[in-house]
């Protein structure tokens, strides 16, 4: 069904525009900025010493040179570590970055999708708090995790703060719709495969924007956008900024 009212959905760049450059750094996210995003989805982990660091995976290996977990290694560690080479040798020289760095290049109109992977139980709740607090961004992110308890602790933490459920089960089954406004969830994010038809008028009723991931064929945006969800997360921010000017063409 077209819903002829509804904005067009933001487009949300997946670790950058992970599609077409290396993950979760720099160049990811400044190649997403070119291709007209208008947020970042990143992940993050709390280093050794206690920074926020981006990088998806709990260890290094898959998209570094180094080997060992995120968690075990200081920052300077972390930011010594080539994380572009793997993905092509064109981006030798990327680094992981600290969340603090992605702010620093991040214009203040792009919002920030911000999932917390590791460091649950080691304080990243708190220092997240702390540096969005310092950076003035509290507004204008929204923090996500698969895991609920580190949410909760978050909500408690800043009230403020836009949190973001998601999930990868049948909504149905699990409810979460009553528990996303249990937590005063501002928005869900489900597997796009996953979001069935009338979800997001649904959650749209009850105040809740609505995310998909990760998006990256046209056909799906296509029926994503048809859906009425809010924004679509993709690793190919600029098949669907194309896709959505040509919509509105
Ligand atoms: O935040 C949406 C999506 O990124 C969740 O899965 O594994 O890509 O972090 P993953
Ligand atoms: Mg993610």
């Amino acid at each position: 069904m077209v819903l002829l009212n509804s904005k067009p959905p933001i487009v949300i760049a997946h670790r950058g525009a992970a599609g077409e450059a290396p993950e979760n750094t720099p160049a990811a996210f400044k190649l997403a900025l070119e291709q007209g995003c208008d947020a970042f989805e990143l992940d993050v982990h709390l280093s050794n010493d206690g920074q926020i660091v981006v990088i998806h995976d709990y260890a290094v290996d898959r998209t570094t040179d180094g080997h060992g977990d995120v968690s075990l290694l200081t920052v300077d560690e972390l930011q010594r570590l080539d994380a572009g080479k793997w993905f092509h040798p064109s981006y030798q020289g990327e680094h992981i970055p600290t969340l603090e760095e992605v702010f620093d290049l991040t214009p203040p109109h792009i919002e920030i999708n911000i999932e917390i992977k590791g460091g649950i139980g080691s304080g990243i709740e708190e220092r997240l708090a702390e540096l969005l607090r310092q950076k003035n961004r509290t507004g204008s992110v929204v923090v996500s995790s698969f895991h609920f308890n580190s949410l909760a602790a978050l909500n408690r933490i800043e009230p403020a703060l836009r949190i973001g459920l998601l999930y990868e089960l049948w909504l149905k089954d699990h409810a979460l719709l009553p528990k996303a406004a249990g937590i005063e969830a501002f928005s869900l994010h489900p597997s796009f495969r996953r979001l069935e038809a009338g979800q997001a008028e649904a959650a749209a009723a009850q105040g809740l924007a609505v995310y998909p991931w990760t998006v990256n064929a046209e056909a799906d945006m296509t029926a994503m956008i048809e859906a009425g969800v809010s924004g679509i997360i993709t690793d190919y921010p600029g098949r669907l900024r194309n896709l959505l000017e040509r919509r509105a063409a």
